[in-house]
């Protein structure tokens, strides 16, 4: 195979070049008028499954090539594409790997799409807690606890992994996967924060640890189209491109498709040059906050033995304590919008397309001079009160007759939603479990302080009647 090759980026410009009279969706029959013309090109290349442009839901021509030539480059049997993020991908990968009334082990990290999948699937979940370091920085989970827990619950069917975390934060996956298959569970890895990993690092990457089932978010760091992402299948008898068909639209968009084809060439061919540049990049930012006042860099000497710092991120906290939002605050000012910022940190990622990193490390450096001025303010960190206490499935939840009440009115009932500060974005009350009286107190400081908790609406959370 051609690595360079774009089958399907390919296929559509030769469709274009045809210059047919599109009798066929979208309705803007590819003419980019009015507010549409600030999209240029992009509107002619919004096709759909016309003549020579494959199906995604049953690919036999270039979106198959496509995807093939993604599974050799990420080391997988079979690739799928995504185009609604690596949440449908986590989705599917679940629903394949785990049928209703079986257990899944995860961690507490879980993205909310582990959430959906349980709840579509009336899964039930077996929590891992994510310990913390000093400054509240969640880790990941240890091969340790997932032999215990394993050991202690033979039912588990299937578990799921981050790796590495939304902050940056990657643990022993390969002992972690070991565990799972001395147990014959079958492995579900997220590493929507780590698709470079089979360019920069191959040897570290879940499909080449061994993971059955491995989820990339290619939007968030490779280049693609926003809600891009790939679902690698390392054991193509859990079939999880039956769970996509349901999942995913009938109608995806080709643009986003397409980036995934160019973008993925653009990586086989420059991979070296680009891991060359991460590192660089990453250099320039921790040799501007050498000898700062304030800001610092996360890297590996601030995590235990065990774990390791994804160094395609930048998290940044504050020697003397201001929260996240401050930082956040205070790089808005110097023109920097950050990915995000919870708790004591502020994340920014860094990708190949960070062109000026000398620039940024003046912009981090004007930010670290300015925080000077400002009195640090500590963060409410829901993460760490204890896990909230199951009543139902998120199946049962879900099904359940809800009723809303006021968020200071919930303490002790059972949430029939996802109570999720956002950002990070990382459920901390799911359907089926009890709100604390201490987490009502936590979520309310939250909101207080100007943050945002998805599934509060005007002060009111639902609630199982
Ligand atoms: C750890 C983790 N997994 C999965 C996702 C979902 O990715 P996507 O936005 O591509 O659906 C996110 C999103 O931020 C995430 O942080």
């Amino acid at each position: 195979m051609n690595k360079t090759e774009t089958p399907l980026a390919d296929a559509i410009a030769a469709y274009i070049a045809k210059a047919r009279r599109r009798g066929h969706m979208p309705g803007h029959k590819g003419q980019a008028a009015g507010l549409l013309s600030r999209f240029g090109e992009l509107t002619a290349w919004d096709v759909t499954e016309a003549d020579g442009l494959d199906d995604l839901h049953a690919p036999a021509g270039a979106i198959l090539r496509a995807e093939q030539l993604m599974a050799q480059a990420i080391s997988v049997e079979a690739a799928h594409f995504l185009v609604n993020g690596a949440t449908a991908g986590i989705q599917a990968a679940i629903l394949a790997a785990a049928k209703p009334g079986e257990t899944l082990l995860l961690p507490r990290n879980a993205h909310r799409a582990a959430w959906a999948a349980m709840t579509l699937g009336d899964i039930r979940p077996l929590w891992l807690e994510v310990a913390q370091t000093a400054a509240g920085l969640p880790l990941a989970v240890t091969p340790r606890q997932v032999e215990q827990a394993l050991s202690a619950h033979p039912e588990v069917k299937a578990a799921f992994f981050v790796y590495p975390s939304f902050y940056g934060v990657g643990g022993d996956l390969a002992g972690c996967l070991a565990a799972a298959r001395r147990h014959g569970v079958i492995t579900v890895v997220d590493e929507a924060h780590g698709a470079p990993l089979p360019f920069i690092a191959a040897d570290k990457s879940a499909a080449r640890l061994g993971a059955d089932l491995v989820i990339d978010s290619w939007h968030k760091s490779m280049g693609s189209l926003g809600q891009t992402a790939v679902l690698g299948c390392n054991r193509p008898g859990l079939q999880p491109e039956r769970w996509l068909t349901l999942l995913q639209s009938s109608s995806p968009s080709y643009p986003l498709l397409a980036s995934l084809d160019a973008a993925r060439a653009a990586w086989q061919e420059q991979a070296a040059a680009r891991a060359e540049h991460l590192r660089r990049v990453r250099q320039i930012l921790a040799d501007a906050l050498t000898g700062a006042a304030n800001l610092r860099l996360v890297g590996q000497g601030d995590l235990p033995a065990g774990f390791t710092y994804d160094e395609t991120k930048a998290l940044l906290y504050s020697a003397a304590g201001h929260s996240g939002g401050q930082i956040a605050g205070k790089l808005r000012e110097c023109g920097v919008e950050p990915e995000f910022a919870a708790g004591g940190f502020a994340l920014l990622l860094l990708t190949y397309a960070d062109t000026a990193p000398k620039q940024l490390a003046a912009a981090l450096s004007a930010a670290d001079a300015g925080l000077l001025a400002v009195t640090p303010e500590g963060a409410p960190n829901p993460a760490a009160l204890p896990l909230p206490q199951q009543a139902m499935t998120p199946f049962e939840a879900a099904h359940a007759d809800c009723e809303e009440v006021p968020l200071t009115a919930a303490a002790g009932r059972v949430s029939a939603g996802l109570l999720t500060p956002y950002p990070p974005g990382i459920p901390a009350v799911g359907l089926g479990e009890v709100i604390s009286a201490e987490m009502v107190e936590m979520l309310q400081e939250l909101l207080n302080a100007g943050g945002k908790v998805q599934g509060v609406t005007d002060g009111n959370v639902m609630v199982i009647k």
